[in-house]
Order: structure tokens, then sequence, then C-alpha cells
């Protein structure tokens, strides 16, 4: 039988108790102002803690101003910090949980410091994500005591705002790591050499920590348990320092892995936000590894999503404690739904990235979660339910329309959902076919059970026309009909052997060998590693731009750039397909026309274009509506989600809306 009753059970870290197994890890959020923490900060943290997890991690917090990743980040370096630190350790103990804050260096890995040239580094060795920006200085003997005297210093600053613990962060490539790695440390003074010599900055820093706290203050250390990147180190390694680091004065050894620098598609490992393709609690085998020569309680982190699978990891022994990121964003409720003998109610994180990590680091944007409108707007988020209950339709069922659904429901409407299909999802349920991608489709089946548990008359196979709406009793309409397939402009596009993307992937049409797939987008990358998993032979992507429109620097997308590579999939970028033949495309590529043939198959995966049906009747009778997700523009999920739910935000503020 199913238990969890190894993550519930209580757990002491020195003289702290915890009352279960379940930690949220450090996240950042981009919310804070100039270092300092923000109301959006505290609205955040405090829904976080509301999962029931024992031990809350506040996202990187600089201890030294040359070590702040960004304005965005938090800050303690100054005691002009503590009063905010104060109100966000309270934050967390109003909901029952206690707080560690992650004490932070970020060494060379700052966008923003190497932009100015502050960047510093254990040596003048230069980033793997920021080397095109410049090389980071090799810290000075004195600035390498400044900074040890800042973590101790900051620690003692956490410890005076209320919280319960501090954690280092040594791990993901930042400066503690930077002194780890042989690949970012080549000094030749007592702070490099050899494992142990390059763990000595590491050390030193907890040591200060522990002087300054005092023996019974609760200190973490995060590390990666291996470097996860071509010729850095691996566990075994690591292993050889953990009875140091227990030494030093480390309560709980937090194992993550690799580092920001693994995002290069030519290397097989996850960045430390894995993607979709890394299976639930696929690193903790490296927790294992530690807690076999630690004395202390480690804990395990790594695409966890189900507390039945955290339960099993730890009554197996591989981990005490289980910290679970990017689920306490998408769902916050996942461990209480459990308990509660509903864990269908949770809404699985997609590990897309989209709304977390990538927002931040590829976006330079502030946290949002793809799935969960809530996130990273728990100010702007409406507790419901609504002073005046309204009759909402809402048109088309794919994420954009579910999540409105969803949302104006809570708020207490009354709300119909229709759907031209004969189920819900829209181009989700598309998306599900790709490969590794099957949790998208459990995404819309709980998000479409959720709709109907929260009394959202869902009504399938129902075209909404212009005479439905005029006759209809709506007091608003939101339109979320998403887009259509656009049209290939290339001539032949009758020809037999053409199909779409969404044919090959629902399987209306099967695969041939010798395929042309036209258009690189996400769309067309995805159909070629579906055909690829279906063992189709010989398949060529032809994309118009100069280079490819899936950023390999995303995690999904650097997995699927190698996939297709490893396979010898052909990608030609700024190639334009002209005309389709039977056996044969023609397409111009700098200004030269080539042949591709023999060509059994053509595949178009050109893009779509928004739907414009019933938009200009509801502007021109004045029906009040609002359109969201790929009908005003073909996007994402997280537009669709995220306007569809200010939709149903805004019709339980407007007053102006008739009341019925
Ligand atoms: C293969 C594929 C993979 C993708 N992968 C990703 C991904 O990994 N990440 C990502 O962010 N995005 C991805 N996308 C894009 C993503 O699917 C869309 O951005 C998203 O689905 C848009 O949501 P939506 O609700 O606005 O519209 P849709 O999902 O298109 O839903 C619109 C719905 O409206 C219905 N409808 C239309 N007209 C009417 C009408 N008159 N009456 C009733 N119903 C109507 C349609 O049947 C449809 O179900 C992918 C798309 C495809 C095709
Ligand atoms: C948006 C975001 C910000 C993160 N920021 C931090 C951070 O500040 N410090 C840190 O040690 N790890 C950070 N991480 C890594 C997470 O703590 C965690 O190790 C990682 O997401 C894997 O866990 P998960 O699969 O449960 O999300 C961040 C991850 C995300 C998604
Ligand atoms: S944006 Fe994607 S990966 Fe990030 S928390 Fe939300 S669902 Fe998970």
């Amino acid at each position: 039988m199913k238990t969890l009753q190894h993550l519930l059970e209580p757990i002491k870290i020195g003289p702290l108790q915890l009352p279960n197994r379940l930690v949220m890890p450090p996240m950042g959020t981009g919310l804070s102002d100039a270092g300092l923490v923000s109301e959006a900060n505290l609205a955040y943290i405090k829904r976080r803690a509301q999962s029931g997890a024992g031990l809350i991690i506040t996202e990187i917090t600089a201890v030294h101003p040359a070590g702040h990743v960004s304005p965005r980040g938090l800050g303690a370096w100054d005691d002009k910090f503590i009063p905010g630190l104060s109100r966000m350790a309270e934050a967390v103990h109003s909901q029952g949980a206690k707080v560690a804050l992650q004490l932070h260096h970020c060494g060379r890995e700052s966008y923003t410091l190497q932009k100015k040239k502050q960047a510093l580094g254990a040596s003048a060795i230069p980033s793997y994500i920021f080397g095109f920006l410049g090389t980071p200085r090799e810290m000075t003997l004195e600035e390498i005591q400044e900074t040890i005297a800042a973590f101790g210093a900051t620690a003692l600053r956490a410890k005076a705002a209320g919280f319960d613990a501090v954690e280092l962060h040594g791990a993901h490539g930042y400066l503690l790591m930077q002194f780890l790695s042989a690949l970012s440390n080549q000094r030749r003074d007592q702070y490099g050499g050899d494992f142990k010599g390059r763990a000595r900055f590491m050390l030193e820093c907890i040591r200060e920590v522990r002087k300054q706290v005092g023996p019974d203050f609760p200190v973490s250390i995060r590390i990666s348990g291996e470097e996860a990147v071509k010729g850095g180190y691996g566990v075994n390694d690591m292993q050889t320092i953990i009875p140091d680091l227990v030494a030093a004065g480390v309560d709980i050894i937090h194992v993550s892995f690799g580092t920001h620098g693994n995002m290069d598609i030519n290397l097989n490992t996850p960045n430390p936000s894995a993607p979709v393709e890394f299976a639930p609690g696929f690193n903790a085998h490296l927790a294992r590894k530690i807690k076999d020569v630690a004395t202390v309680p480690v804990i395990s982190v790594g695409r966890y999503t189900d507390p039945f699978l955290m339960n099993e990891v730890i009554a197996h022994g591989d981990a005490d404690m289980i910290a679970v990121g990017r689920q306490h964003l998408a769902d916050p409720d996942f461990l209480k739904n459990a308990v509660a003998g509903h864990p269908e109610d949770t809404l699985e994180c997609l590990a897309c990235n989209q709304g977390c990590i990538e927002r931040l680091s590829l976006e330079q944007q502030p946290i949002r979660c793809a799935i969960n409108p809530q996130t990273g707007q728990e100010l702007l988020y409406p507790a419901g339910p609504a002073a005046v209950k309204r009759n909402v339709w809402v048109v088309g069922g794919g994420p954009g329309g579910l999540t409105a659904a969803f949302e104006a429901a809570r708020l207490g409407h009354r709300v119909t959902l229709y759907e031209s299909g004969s189920r819900t999802g829209g181009n989700m349920r598309y998306a599900a076919m790709a490969p590794h991608k099957n949790v998208y489709d459990r995404y819309i089946r709980t998000l479409t059970a959720k709709c109907k548990k929260q009394g959202v008359d869902i009504k399938t196979d129902v075209t909404v026309t212009e005479s439905m709406i005029e006759k209809g009793k709506a007091d608003a309409i939101v339109l979320a009909i998403g887009a259509e397939k656009s049209a290939c402009p290339a001539e032949g596009i009758g020809t037999s052997v053409v199909c779409d993307a969404w044919q090959i992937l629902d399987g209306e049409v099967q695969p041939k060998d010798q395929v042309v797939v036209v258009g690189g987008g996400l769309v067309g990358m995805e159909t070629a590693d579906f055909l690829r998993e279906k063992g189709v032979k010989d398949i060529t992507i032809v994309e118009m731009l100069p280079k490819s429109p899936v950023m390999p620097q995303a995690a999904h997308g650097q997995m699927l750039h190698r996939r297709l590579r490893a396979a010898g999939v052909k990608l030609m970028f700024g190639a334009t397909v002209k005309r389709i033949e039977e056996g044969a495309v023609l397409l111009t590529k700098n200004g030269e026309d080539l042949k591709l043939e023999p060509v059994a198959q053509v595949i178009i995966a050109i893009g779509v274009t928004p739907r414009n049906v019933l938009k200009n009747m509801l502007s021109k009778k004045g029906f009040r509506h609002f359109i969201v997700g790929d009908a005003v523009a073909p996007r994402r999920i997280i537009e669709a989600t995220t306007e569809g739910a200010k939709a149903a935000w805004a019709i339980s503020e407007d007053l102006s809306l008739p009341t019925k």
C-alpha cells in the first residue's frame, strides 16, 4: 500500500525540530527590489510555505555586493537588509514551517557583473554562459579573506533576522564551486591544487559561518554531487571531502548536481533544473553516495513531483529529506492533496522551465509558472469569491480556455466551456505526442477534471457560432479559440506526398522513410523527434531562418537538438522550400537552387495563424469579451494561461458588467 509515513516523519537537525522531511530548495525569483525583500517576495514565499514543507530555503542571497547575481536578487551584505529578512522569516513561520537563508556569491556567473567587467572568479577563466562578455578577474588573497568574512557576517545577520538555519551555496558553478572545480580554479596558492586544496575556500567559509552563528544553529551546505561537465569532478572526488565538510561545521548536506555550464548541446547531462527528459528522482543515486560517507542528514533534489516517490526514496535509505523545487511553483498543494487522499488534484510540474528558470535566466524577467498563474503574481491573485456571480462563456478548451474557466469558477461564477473538438486540450494534445512529453496530456486531463470539480459545465463537440452567442445569456465571454495551421505558400502543396505535423503526431498519416519536414520551429523539431523515435530513416528539416528558432540554451531545446543530431537528422537553415514534387523538394539557400531527392513524404510544420472567427462580431455588437492565448498571437502555454487567468480575474472585478 502507498504510504507517506517516511516523508511525514519528523527530523531533528542539531537543535532544530522539523515536522517532516519535505524541503523547498532555494529558487531565485527576481522579485526583490535592489536586493531588498519586496512585498512580492513576501507573498510568494508565504504561498510556498503553505505547502506544509518542514523547511523552506530562501533564494540565493548575496553575502557581498561583488557576488550579487542581479539587482533583482536578494542581498544581505549589510544590516540594512535585516528588517526585510525578518519579515520574510515571519512570513514562513506564520505557516508553521522553518526557514533557512541561502548564502551566496555568484563569482563569475553573473550577466550583470560580467557586463560591467566587475566579475570575480577563482581564476581568470571565462564562464561557460557569460564567457562571451569577458573574463573574470582572479580574486586576490585579500578578497578571499573578505569573502570568507562576508559569509560569516551574513549568516549572523540571518540569525538576527529570525531565520532558523543557513545554507551555503556550494553548487551549480557559483563561487564556492568555482574554487572546487579544476576547470575554473587553476590557482597556484593554497586555494588551488588538488581537490582537497580547491575545497579549502569552501571549508574556510563553513568554519567562519559556524564560528559566527555558534554551535546550536543549523548550517547546510548545498553541493553538486558531481560536476557533470567533461573534465569536471565526480562523486568519488566529492565523497573524499564530506567528512571535512562535517568537521568544519555542517549539519546538513544538500545534494544537487551539475552546473549552469552544462547548457551545452554536446553534453549528455541536465542543467540543475532538469528538463522533462529526466525521470523524477533521477538524482537520488548521488544523494545515496554522499549518504554512504556522511554522518549528518542528506537532502536529495531533482525532478520530484510525487510525494509517494519521495517517501520511497527516504524509505530506501537514499536520502533523509527530499527537496522539491519546481513542483512548489506549479502546485504548492501537492503534499496536502496526497495527505488528503486526492493526489489526482495536483497539477504536475511540466519540467518545461518556461515560466521559472528560463524566464529568469534567458528573459531576465521575474518568476512565473507556465501552468500556475498565481506564481510570481500572488499580489494580483484574487482570493474570491467575486462580489457578483456572472454567467461566463469560455470558447475553446486549450490551456488558455481551461485556465480561464477554472479561475472564473473558483471565483464563484457560473461557467460554461465550449470546445469544438471531442475532448479538451487544444494544441496541447499534439504537444503531448512528442517524445517525453506525456506529462502534457496528464496536465490537460488534470486541469479538465479540476474544472469539472469546480463546477464548470464542459460541452465538447460544440462549435460556438455567432447566433449561439446572440441567443445566449453570457455576461462575459472568454475567446480562447487558439490558432489554425498556416497555409504553406510552396507550389505543389496538394501533391500526394504532403501532409502536416498534426496528422503525423496524432497517427492520422503513417510516417515514411526519406522525409522532409518543412519548418524547424518547436513543432517541426518535435515532429522530427517523433519520427526518429518511430525509427524513420533519412529525416531532413528545412528552416527559413538563418538559425534554429528552438534555443539550444533552453533545457528541452538542448536535449532536442542533441537527440536529433545524434540520430543523424539533417537541419538546413536559411533554406526556403519553393516547390514540392512527387519524390523531390526544390528549395533555395543562399540564392542557390537546390533539389532534395528522393523524398517519400513532406511534412508541413510552418506554424499557425490566430483564428479570427467571432472576433469582429463580439466587438461590433458590444459583447463584453476577452481574447486570450494563441487567438491573440501564436505563442506558448504560459501566455495562454496567464491571459486566461487575467480575463477571469477582470470579469470578477469589472463592476460595469451586468449583474445576473
Ligand atoms: C506539436 C506542438 C507542440 C507544442 N509544444 C509546446 C510546448 O512544449 N510548450 C509550449 O508552451 N507550447 C507548445 N505548443 C504551443 C501550445 O500548444 C499553444 O501555445 C497553446 O496550446 C495555446 O493555447 P490556447 O488555449 O490559446 O489555444 P489552443 O490550445 O489552440 O486551443 C484552442 C481550442 O479552441 C477550440 N475552438 C476553436 N474554435 C472554436 C469554436 N468556435 N467553438 C468552440 N471551440 C473552438 C479548438 O478546437 C481548440 O481546442 C505546441 C504546439 C504544438 C502544435
Ligand atoms: C526558478 C528557479 C530558481 C532557482 N534558483 C536557485 C537558487 O537560488 N539557489 C539554488 O541553490 N538553486 C536554485 N535553483 C535550483 C533548485 O533549487 C533545484 O535544485 C532545481 O530546480 C531542481 O529541483 P526540481 O527539479 O525539484 O525543480 C533554482 C531553480 C529554479 C527553477
Ligand atoms: S514553468 Fe514549467 S518547469 Fe517551471 S514550475 Fe511551471 S510547469 Fe514546472
